[in-house]
Parts: structure tokens; C-alpha cells; sequence
């Protein structure tokens, strides 16, 4: 029987064991092994055994580490003319069209216990709504504010790219145009074990899994969405996870910093709220802010304290906001000038067979995983900005089941928000100390936004609704 090229290609780059199944499969399997294998770059991977298997577990370079600068926010002694200034940019870049939302959305709800895209999990106190609605429809809001819809990019993975599309054509992309929104994937990558050899999965199945969040650049530009954007006239793509449904989607002042800094990519930060918090921080190396997870960072430099401040030195949270010049990430994904975002290594128990064909379900890790980061494009880009937000209004993931970010404490972090833009309405409420009221109100994004617009939509109300348990605006 004649050979297949790739087959050969992958026999001559020593992963022959690829194919160790192939001839006992049928011809749908070998079909479907082929065109899993030609997902694979043979050079990309025997560059990334070489540097990140052969050089062992090194994680990445933390030389001459500083706490990156950021534009601290009016109320934190920022200048407030150039908050404004900010603003009135952002406002004008939405009603000029050049402005589109992406979302990253790979990820599946498998930490929270929930079979099926993360998007759609249920988030919002009285009518849980999805993280996905909650995102329509403040996008929705700002269309409609700004007088130009704002297209919409999701990347999904190949787990829930099929779930995630039906999910918004059964609802009908909560009121959304559904040439507004735009699917597309994400890229994989295979699993090797220790000495570099592609594992598979089942005789006629590669161990491929998602490239990371990273891999949305080049996905942006394999897909055509570039091009999509470039027809319509975007050149400025402001990013958020999945997992956040307090995020300001389009946030006039964010997008402001970065168009008048003439960035490249931009972010914004948190002050981290304890040393021990599981954000990246931002830092600054030669010069470049670099973000370094904080897997990463040595814990006794994550609880140094700046003395002339009394608060942590490397304070500067990452909580994935970032803003990118459409061209930039064209440059990047293109690999221009050898740039390249660089591969994260990951050891991890991976499912497997044995040389009989026969189930490895490993009890420690077995293999390597390679994953792209999207915030390692920031040291690439020029004139970037990190800028201060307030958590309160624009962060409170849900990654875990229980305890911190979780369902709960994202609940409490909407319902706090319910109750200060109430307050700011002139409306007396009971709450907590920390805020948090003894019932469940809720806002639909599409009634009021932020405080100001929510002040100016209680004020429209002729008859002011009781404020009690289970109260919904929309
Ligand atoms: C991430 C950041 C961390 C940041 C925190 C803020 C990394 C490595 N770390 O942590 O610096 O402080 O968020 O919330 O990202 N995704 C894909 N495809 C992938 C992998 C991820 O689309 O292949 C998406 C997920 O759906 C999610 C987002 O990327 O929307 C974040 O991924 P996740 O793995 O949850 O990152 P965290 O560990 O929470």
C-alpha cells in the first residue's frame, strides 16, 4: 500500500508512532487521524521539544524584574483631565465604527461542574441570565448608546464550537444581529511525552488540546476575522474571558488610553487585593512590561511591600483586558520581525494508550502540554498602556465551584454593584458592611449600564418600583 506523504513526513521527524494503529483502522478513522495530524507544524513542534522539553522545567526569565508603571485612576490621583480626554476619544472611536468586542471562550465549565461552554453558565441573581446574555446585551446597550452596533468576535474551542453556536442561535443571539457576531476556533496542539514523542489518545485519536488563549492571535488571523474587520472599517479590538460577566465590555475611557497613546496593546489593572491573590502581575523587564503569572513569581516577591507606600510592591494585578491594534496583531500573527508569542510548558497527566493499543489513565504527570499566552504579546507592542480600574465595576470571575470566584462571590459582587448604583440614585438600601444586601435585585444592561446611566433611567421612572427581593429592571 502506497504511503501517505504526511505519514512519511511524520515517520522522517521520528513521530512514527502517530500511524502505529493505522493500518488496523477503518477508513473513516485513518481519514480522521490524517486530518488531525495535519493540524500539526512538525518544525514548530521540534522547536519547542528542543527549547522547552530539552532545557527541562525552567519557567520564564524574571531578571532584573520591576513593578510596571500604570495610570492610576482620577479618584487614586490620576490626572482627571486625562481621564476625560480619554473618554471623549473612546466615545468617539465607538460612534466612528472602529471599535469591535472579542471574547475568549475555549475554556469549558468543567471546574465549575457544568457540562457545556463555559459561556453558558448561568451568573445573574434573579433571572440567570448566561455569562454569554450578560455580554449580548451589554454590547446591545453600547450599539445602541453609541449608534453603532459593535461587532462581536467569540473564539470557541473544537470541545464547544458546535454547542457554542447553537446555544446562540436558540436564543436568538439575545437580540443581537446575527451578522454581528462572529464564531470562530481556536487552534490545538499536540501532547508529547517527556522525551518529545506525540502522544495519542486512542488509536486513531492524537492527544491534541486547546493552544492557549494566546492562540486567539494567529486564530484571528487564520479565520479571515481580520479581514472581516479590516471590510468594516475596526482597527481596534478590545478582549475579555469568558468567565467575568462584571467586565465593561466596551469601555469608552479604556479604549481612549490606548488611541491616544498611539498603543499597540494596551491592559488594565487591579491593585492585587493580597500577596496571595491568583492574578499575573505586571512587571517591567529592560524596559517592556512583561506580565508573569503567578505561578510564577516567587512567592517572597509577591508579598514584598513597597516601603514609601506601605502596599505591595509588585501590586499591579493582571485580570485579562487588554486592548490590540487590528494591524499589530496582523504583524504578530504573521510573525514579523521573528516575533512570535513564546510556548508555556505545562506537565500534566494525559489519557493515553500503551503500545497494545490499551488505556493509560496516569496518576501523575505523563506528558507536556504547550500552551500560548495572550498577554506575552504586551512586551512586543509598542507605546502599550496599563491603566487602573476599579474591580468593583469591570471584575469578579467565575472559575471555581465554591470558595473565591466562584458563583457566589460573583452574585454578591453583582448585587453590591446593584446596591451602590441605587445609593448613587439617591435610593436608601439595606446592606452589609461589605455592601452586600439582605435580597436579590438586578438590572438588565439594556435598562442601565453604569451608575450614571442607571441614575438617569430610575429618574425617567414615573413610578419608583419597591426595592425588594427579586426586583428586575429592564
Ligand atoms: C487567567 C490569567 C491570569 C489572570 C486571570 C484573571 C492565564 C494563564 N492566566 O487565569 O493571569 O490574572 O485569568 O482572571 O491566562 N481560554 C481559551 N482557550 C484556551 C485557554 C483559555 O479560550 O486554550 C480562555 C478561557 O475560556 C477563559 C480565559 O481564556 O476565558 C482564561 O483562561 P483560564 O485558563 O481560565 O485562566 P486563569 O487560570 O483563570
Amino acid at each position: 500500500m502506497p504511503t501517505h506523504p504526511l505519514i512519511e513526513s511524520f515517520a522522517r521527524a521520528g513521530q512514527g508512532q502517530v500511524f502505529a494503529f493505522f493500518d488496523g483502522l477503518d477508513a473513516a478513522a485513518q481519514a480522521r487521524l490524517l486530518a488531525q495530524a495535519g493540524e500539526i507544524d512538525l518544525v514548530e513542534l521540534a522547536r519547542l521539544n528542543r527549547s522547552l522539553l530539552a532545557a527541562g522545567t525552567a519557567g520564564p526569565d524574571l531578571a532584573g524584574l520591576t513593578p510596571a508603571p500604570f495610570e492610576a485612576r482620577p479618584e487614586n490621583g490620576g490626572d482627571p483631565a486625562a481621564w476625560a480626554a480619554a473618554r471623549a476619544t473612546g466615545e468617539a472611536a465607538l460612534r466612528a465604527g472602529r471599535v469591535a468586542a472579542f471574547t475568549v471562550a475555549g475554556g469549558q465549565g468543567t471546574r465549575l461542574g457544568f457540562d457545556g461552554p463555559k459561556g453558558s453558565f448561568p451568573v445573574t441573581p434573579v433571572r440567570r441570565k448566561t455569562l454569554f446574555q450578560v455580554f449580548a446585551e451589554k454590547l446591545l446597550a453600547a450599539g445602541r448608546r453609541f449608534g453603532r452596533p459593535v461587532p462581536w468576535f467569540i473564539m470557541t474551542s473544537h470541545a464547544n464550537h458546535g454547542a457554542t453556536g447553537a446555544f446562540f442561535a436558540e436564543h436568538g443571539w439575545f437580540g443581537l444581529e446575527a451578522g454581528q457576531v462572529h464564531f470562530f476556533r481556536q487552534g490545538r496542539m499536540p501532547a508529547v511525552d517527556f522525551t518529545g514523542r506525540i502522544l495519542l489518545e486512542a488509536p486513531d485519536t492524537i492527544a491534541l488540546s486547546p493552544d492557549g488563549h494566546g492562540g486567539s492571535l494567529r486564530a484571528l488571523e487564520r479565520s479571515g476575522a481580520l479581514d472581516v474587520m479590516q471590510r468594516g472599517g475596526v482597527d481596534t479590538l478590545t478582549y475579555f474571558q469568558v468567565d467575568n460577566p462584571l467586565v465593561r465590555c466596551v469601555d469608552p475611557e479604556f479604549i481612549g488610553w490606548h488611541l491616544r497613546r498611539g498603543a499597540e496593546m494596551s491592559a488594565k489593572m487591579v491593585p492585587k487585593s493580597g500577596p496571595d491573590e491568583k492574578l499575573g502581575h505586571f512587571c517591567a523587564q529592560a524596559g517592556r512590561p512583561v506580565v508573569i503569572e503567578y505561578s510564577d513569581l516567587p512567592a517572597a516577591t509577591q508579598h514584598e511591600v513597597d516601603p514609601k507606600t506601605g502596599r505591595l510592591r509588585f501590586l499591579a494585578g493582571s485580570i485579562g483586558l487588554h486592548i490590540f491594534d487590528t494591524g499589530f496583531i496582523r504583524r504578530l500573527a504573521g510573525g514579523e520581525g521573528g516575533r512570535a508569542l513564546p510556548f508555556h510548558r505545562a506537565d500534566k497527566k494525559i489519557a493515553t494508550i500503551d503500545a497494545a493499543g490499551r488505556p493509560v489513565r496516569p496518576d501523575r504527570p505523563n506528558g507536556v502540554k504547550f500552551e500560548l499566552f495572550v498577554f506575552d504579546a504586551l512586551p512586543f507592542a509598542r507605546h502599550p498602556v496599563i491603566i487602573e480600574t476599579n474591580r468593583a465595576d469591570d471584575f469578579s470571575p467565575v472559575k471555581n465551584a465554591a470558595g473565591p470566584d466562584s458563583p457566589a462571590t460573583c452574585r454578591a459582587d453583582q448585587l453590591r454593584q446593584s446596591v451602590r448604583w441605587l445609593r448613587a440614585a439617591g435610593v436608601a438600601v439595606a446592606a452589609d458592611p461589605s455592601g452586600l444586601p439582605p435580597f436579590a435585585v438586578e438590572f438588565s444592561p439594556l435598562w442601565a449600564d453604569d451608575a450614571e446611566g442607571f441614575a438617569a433611567a430610575w429618574a425617567r421612572l414615573a413610578v419608583k418600583p419597591a426595592v425588594q427581593d427579586g426586583l428586575y429592571l429592564e
